[in-house]
């Protein structure tokens, strides 16, 4: 058994016979942040709903954690007529455990906003509720599939800020779909860049600098100009 948190491999995921992922081996070890990168359509998504159990039909094997994996989306699914705080707790009843509520509440920076409706919220709000209703079932890993794509420049920087104080304060490994690369290096240990399909990783890069980063640092720079050499080469840019 490995010691990973999480353990997949993806010998082949098609849809109706197209090969979309091949021979994948992906881990994910307790604490760790893992983003991946790759052209549109390469089978990312695909990859986070096989981790998070949804997708069952796959050659290969998932080891996960028995506790149940939270995801975010790039929009954060809010149901309309519930308020914040019920959103979190995912009921619109009282049973849920109202003082892990506020305190996520106050976490995210939503403080005062508990009986809001989303209407009511910015985009970059919503998605601080949608990361707070993740974190409620208090998860091991959060997956999230392009969350911040829908927010302007800089709300998309205050809420990778968010994220990573989060995970560290509550012991979180994240795996993160992203288009943006300068995210997959600021926020992340290891950035996946994937091949086009069929799909592969085709490229590891570790970031060896430790939180809190500075956006500014000529080491990002120089992994990032890595990077965009990579997705060229996958034909991405
Ligand atoms: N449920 C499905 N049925 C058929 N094809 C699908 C389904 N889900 C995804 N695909 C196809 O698999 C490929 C990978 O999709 P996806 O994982 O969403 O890619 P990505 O997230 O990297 O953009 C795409 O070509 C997509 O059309
Ligand atoms: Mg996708």
């Amino acid at each position: 058994m490995s010691q990973a948190l999480l353990d997949i491999r993806v010998e082949r995921k098609a849809f109706a016979g197209a090969t979309v992922l091949q021979d994948i081996h992906l881990q994910l070890q307790p604490r760790e942040t893992v983003s991946l990168l790759g052209p549109s359509g390469c089978g990312k998504s695909t990859l986070l709903r096989i981790v998070a159990g949804l997708e069952q039909d796959f050659e290969g094997q998932l080891q996960r954690p028995a506790e149940p994996l939270a995801f975010v989306f790039q929009e954060p699914r809010l149901m309309p007529w519930l308020t914040v705080e019920q959103n979190i707790g995912f009921s619109d009843d009282d049973r849920y455990d109202r003082a892990w509520v506020a305190q996520l509440i106050e976490e995210v920076g939503l403080a005062g906003f508990a009986q809001a409706l989303p209407k009511a919220l910015s985009g970059g709000m919503a998605q601080r509720v949608a990361i707070a209703r993740g974190l409620y079932s208090r998860p091991r890993v959060l997956l999230l599939d392009e969350p911040f794509s829908a927010v302007d420049a800089f709300t998309r920087m205050k809420l990778q800020d968010l994220l990573l104080q989060l995970a560290e304060h509550h012991a979180i490994a994240l795996l993160l779909v992203t288009h943006d690369v300068d995210e997959a290096l600021y926020l992340s240990d290891r950035v996946l860049v994937m091949d086009n399909r069929p799909s592969r990783v085709r490229r590891e890069l570790a970031v060896p600098s430790s939180h809190p980063r500075d956006r500014r640092d000529p080491q990002l720079a120089h992994l990032k100009a890595l990077a965009l050499t990579e997705l060229h080469s996958a034909q991405v840019i």
